[in-house]
């Protein structure tokens, strides 16, 4: 009798390793269009990237002081609620991408590269540090969390292949340029995008559970289980914070400001960058915001002693001073020249200034709780 050979899932909402759902989006790579790699090979400041850290400190963490809460939280990623979700199934309507207004095709676009870029990024960052590391306790987080993001990615991927485009994943891990970040930037960079990440999908969800109407795109449907997801991964740093008080203490109070107020602003520039497509969802990018900073700032008082000022009126007058100096940059470079130097030049002088002003904004401070687990409530 034979032995039952393993077969390979299909697709990547079934694979059970980051490395299968690669490989399956791989497969795929031969049909997948240059213009939608290219800009996912973008390094700007608003782009998502790639980063790589010192694996064997993140290594050496300790999770004893957490065991009761990380356990659980460990359990309920293996029981895998979310597995074979992230595909196509009969309630995906068709899109209808030629009637699409051609400025919110390009928008929607952009924003499906940028958002598969960013899902691919948590997954070559997790799957690299399950790799290398020998701790169980981290190697296991990180290589469901790997799991998690590469059916994502992988989900956004074949939203993207129906319009004609796709990102070649394989390609992206290969020559993306890697930035390095010391373990505890890690943290707070990543805790910060996991949790925005779950406030962004689940403030969207709903927005159109409220107003089906403007749900242009099947992909939303799958938002509420796509952000518990984020949510879970969040708490996964949060624990991690939590083993050493010093991260979130002393000095470390200032880059996590440094942090609270660069994802921030980052998310502003970027949403008002695509005004086509917030039409579209029927959402004004300012409320909107302004309902992500408030649901992450509530979740963040879960492990960091401050959160942001959002209320203070220099808050948003530097914000939208942000969102003008960046327009002023893209025209720039559009212009070229001398003259399209010059206005790059002066108008990232003013983008850095204006970040400054919103960094000394005065925080508020708060007791945080001893334990830090939480439930996604919104
Ligand atoms: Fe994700
Ligand atoms: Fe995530």
């Amino acid at each position: 009798m034979n032995a039952p050979t393993r077969q390979m899932p299909k697709h990547s909402a079934d694979a059970t390793t980051a490395e299968e759902g690669i490989a399956i989006q791989e497969e795929q790579a031969k049909f997948d269009s240059k213009s939608a790699t290219d800009t996912a090979m973008q390094n700007t400041l608003l782009t998502p990237r790639f980063y790589t850290t010192d694996f064997d400190e993140l290594d050496a963490i300790d999770v004893s002081p957490v065991r009761e809460d990380w356990d659980r939280l460990i359990a309920q990623m293996e029981a895998d609620p979310n597995k074979g979700h992230f595909k196509k199934d009969e309630s995906w309507d068709h899109v209808d991408w030629e009637g699409m207004d051609p400025k919110l095709k390009k928008e929607f676009i952009d924003f499906l590269i940028s958002s598969c870029t960013a899902e691919f990024s948590g997954c070559v960052l997790y799957k690299e540090m399950k790799r290398r590391g020998h701790n169980k306790d981290i190697t296991q987080l990180f290589q469901l969390m790997a799991r998690d993001e590469a059916r994502h990615a992988g989900f956004i991927n074949d939203a993207l292949r129906e319009a004609g485009v796709a990102v070649n994943l394989g390609f992206l891990t290969q020559k993306k340029k890697y930035t390095f970040f010391r373990p505890k930037f890690i943290y707070y960079a990543t805790y910060l995008s996991e949790k925005i990440g779950y406030a962004r999908y689940i403030t969207i969800y709903r927005h159109f559970e409220k107003h089906p109407e403007h749900r242009f795109h099947p992909i939303f449907k799958w938002f509420r289980e796509w952000c518990n997801d984020e949510f879970s991964h969040g708490e996964a740093f949060a624990l991690l914070m939590k083993t050493d008080p010093k991260l979130t203490s002393g000095v470390n109070v200032l880059w996590i400001k440094f942090f609270l107020t660069a994802v921030f602003a980052t998310m502003y520039v970027r949403d008002h960058q695509r005004p086509a497509f917030h039409n579209a969802i029927g959402v004004d990018p300012d409320w909107y915001a302004r309902e992500v900073f408030t649901k992450t700032s509530e979740l963040s008082k879960q492990i960091f002693p401050i959160t942001l000022d959002i209320d203070n009126p220099r808050w948003q007058r530097n914000l939208e001073r942000l969102h003008r100096a960046n327009v002023g940059i893209a025209e720039g470079k559009k212009q070229g020249g001398v003259g399209g130097k010059l206005k790059q030049w002066t108008n990232s002088a003013r983008a850095a200034m204006t970040f400054a002003a919103l960094y000394t904004i005065p925080a508020k401070t708060h007791q945080v709780p001893d334990s830090p687990r939480l439930e996604p409530v919104y």
